[in-house]
């Protein structure tokens, strides 16, 4: 066997609904380019066009900006497209095909009890056939590449159970196939925005990743920091400020000292002062990002070349899964 079919695969997903923020970067994005850089890994990243529009089917008109940009901020983050297979879900076929195969051994009960389901059909009225089938999708973007590992945030967990018990129920229908793909439950907290909210693209609370400084200074600026403290000289609660939790990761000049400061109320150190080298800090930090993507962007036929390349290797391995599955279920001539 070649070594690198012994790498474990690794699969990763996010939807192409809006510009990534810090939020996508520390609880996701960051992990994967050093997932990749470990080089431990046969890495498959997929920007899942055809989840978008499970609830942004209305807003068609923004889908291949975001997804020019989310190719972008993968690769100016890091994300090596020569290491890392970059490519958009539906330029790979086999994923529908195998999501219609799945529809047919999954129960109704299982997809209706899924957390997420549940929250977006109250919240937002989803109510669609395809909303509902959600994570079957989600489970044939994974074992699609028989995947080992899916790096996910704990919101993802309950997807990932029910890929579990869907690969169960394939096997004991029709044999064995997959592995069965197993979360790698990233570490990370969840980010405040500026309202102290998670930050989120549906909350408008969100600095993205290719803010330049004007809007950093202004989000940043206009940021909740703690709010039972009013005057300079009140103690404040820095472990909760979302202006503090940003400086411990992205001012360089933050030290434990100046939080302490902060909780005993000396008058040395104001939240303006505070936001003003958080700023300061993140248009340094994300500057070589910011020139990157950039570049990427004024040039979409790169970005498309680099997509196109992802497709057909994703498509190789997609079509090798889909020749056995078709075989296991005992469909008329596999390989026709
Ligand atoms: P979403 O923006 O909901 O599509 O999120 C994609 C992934 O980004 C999630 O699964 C999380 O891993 C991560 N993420 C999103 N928002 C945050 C946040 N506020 N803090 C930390 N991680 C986040
Ligand atoms: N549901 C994931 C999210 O909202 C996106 C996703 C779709 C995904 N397919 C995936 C994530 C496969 C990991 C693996 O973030």
């Amino acid at each position: 066997m070649s070594k690198k079919s012994e790498k474990k695969v690794l699969l990763s997903g996010m939807q192409p609904s809006g510009a990534l923020h810090l939020g996508n970067y520390e609880g996701a994005l960051r992990n994967w380019v050093e997932l990749q850089n470990t080089g431990d890994y046969e890495m498959f990243n997929c920007i899942v066009d055809w989840h978008a529009l499970t609830s942004g089917f209305d807003e068609t008109d923004k889908l291949v900006p975001r997804i020019y940009e989310m190719a972008a901020d993968y690769i100016a983050a890091g994300l090596d497209p020569a290491k890392t297979t970059i490519f958009v879900q539906s330029h790979v076929k086999e994923h529908a095909e195998l999501h219609l195969l799945l529809s047919m051994i999954v129960p109704i009960p299982w997809l209706e009890r899924v957390p997420s389901y549940k929250d977006k059909t109250e919240s937002l009225g989803l109510d669609s056939y395809g909303f509902l089938g959600y994570p079957i999708l989600q489970t044939a973007d994974i074992i699609i590449y028989r995947a080992d590992v899916v790096p996910v945030g704990k919101d993802q967990l309950s997807h990932l159970e029910l890929a579990r018990e869907i690969v169960r129920r394939f096997h004991f229908l029709y044999g064995e196939v997959f592995p069965e793909p197993e979360a790698l439950v990233t570490k990370f907290q969840i980010l405040p925005g500026t309202d102290g909210k998670k930050m989120s693209k549906s909350y408008g609370n969100f600095i993205a990743l290719g803010d330049g400084p004007d809007e950093i200074k202004k989000k940043v600026m206009s940021m909740f920091t703690d709010e039972t403290k009013i005057h300079k000289t009140d103690r404040g609660h820095p472990d909760k400020c979302p202006v503090n939790i940003y400086r411990t990761i992205y001012d360089p000049e933050w030290t434990q000292k100046i939080a302490d400061f902060c909780a005993a109320g000396d008058d040395s150190i104001g939240c303006v002062k505070c936001k003003k080298n958080l700023i300061r800090g993140l248009v340094d930090y994300f500057a070589d990002f910011r020139a990157r993507r950039e570049e990427l962007l004024a040039d979409p036929a790169q970005i498309d070349n680099y997509l196109k390349d992802g497709a057909e290797r994703a498509r190789q391995r997609a079509s090798e899964t889909m020749v056995l599955v078709r075989k296991a279920i005992k469909m008329y001539k596999p390989e026709m």
